[in-house]
């Protein structure tokens, strides 16, 4: 797809990967909606970013899991922009809880979590099809974990959450064509606050240099280089849906050396 001129949605885009999406799509001359749900100044500065870069873009909350502002935020977008070709459901929550604290993880959190996570993507595809419809090529991109492959991860209820995102993928992707690509990306280790507040700074450091020495490229990612992926998808892949990519430096490959 040619990103000049086309429009996207980018959820979650106050801060982190969302931020660095939104800010790629618009060096690339995409018009893009910035989305945010509690942190304004975040988003605010993302939209400066890019205004600094020439575009123009709408700054809009919505808390994806809520359908009546999924809906509000797609018609912004339309009312703007006039069209809308690309949708990334980046926004995510989750809740660190140790994966054999089992007593840790309320009912409330795990329905919490399913709601940003999973029923998040579905209600904003949901709202947006019928404007993905009008351009013959259009993406959705959605940003699921390593933890929906493997099972690792925050906690258990983000593993299932992100594990259901990817077979909800799958599912979208046979429906929604032949106009619309739906595709998956799952990061591994991020670095970043998402998993320095969530962890804590020693753990977060110890866990790091663990995956700088266990993948292939011998670093971690960070938004700047999982937003690359998102930009490969949307502005050159136009014959690939339903896939999920991994976006961990090759980390998933590591196995246990050899001995004899
Ligand atoms: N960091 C990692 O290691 C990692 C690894 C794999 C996957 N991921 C995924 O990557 C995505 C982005 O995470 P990040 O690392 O960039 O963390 P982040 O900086 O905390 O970003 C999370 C974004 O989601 C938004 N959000 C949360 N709940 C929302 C809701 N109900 N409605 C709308 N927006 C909501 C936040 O908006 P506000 O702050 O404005 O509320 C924020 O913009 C998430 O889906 C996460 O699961 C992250």
């Amino acid at each position: 797809m040619e990103l000049k001129q086309a429009v996207a949605i980018v959820t979650g885009s106050s801060s982190g990967i969302g931020a660095a999406i939104a800010t790629q799509l618009a060096a690339k001359g995409c018009r893009v909606a910035i989305n945010y749900n509690r942190n304004s100044q975040g988003a605010q500065a993302v939209a400066q970013a890019c205004q600094d870069m020439g575009a123009e873009p709408l700054v809009w909350r919505a808390d994806v899991a809520v359908d009546s502002d999924c809906r509000a935020l797609v018609d912004a977008t339309l009312k703007r922009f006039g069209r809308l070709d690309i949708l990334v459901n980046n926004a995510g929550t989750t809740k660190f809880c140790g994966h054999q604290n089992l007593a840790g993880l309320s009912t409330e959190d795990f329905l919490n979590i399913y709601a940003v996570n999973t029923v998040g993507p579905f209600l904003m595809t949901r709202a947006a099809e019928q404007a993905l419809r009008q351009q013959p090529v259009a993406h959705i991109v959605n940003m699921a974990s390593i933890a929906a492959i493997t099972g690792v991860g925050s906690s258990i209820a983000y593993a299932a959450s992100k594990g259901a995102l990817v077979t909800m993928t799958m599912s979208l992707a046979r429906v929604l064509g032949p106009q619309i690509r739906v595709n998956a990306i799952c990061p591994g280790f991020v670095a970043g606050e998402w998993l320095k507040n969530g962890l804590g700074e020693s753990i977060y450091t110890a866990m790091q240099k663990h995956y700088m020495e266990i993948s292939p490229l011998k670093n971690t990612a960070t938004p700047e280089t999982v937003a690359q992926t998102v930009l490969a998808l949307v502005g050159g892949a136009d014959w690939t849906t339903g896939e999920t990519i991994i976006v961990d430096g090759g980390a998933h490959l590591h196995t246990a050396p050899m001995r004899r």
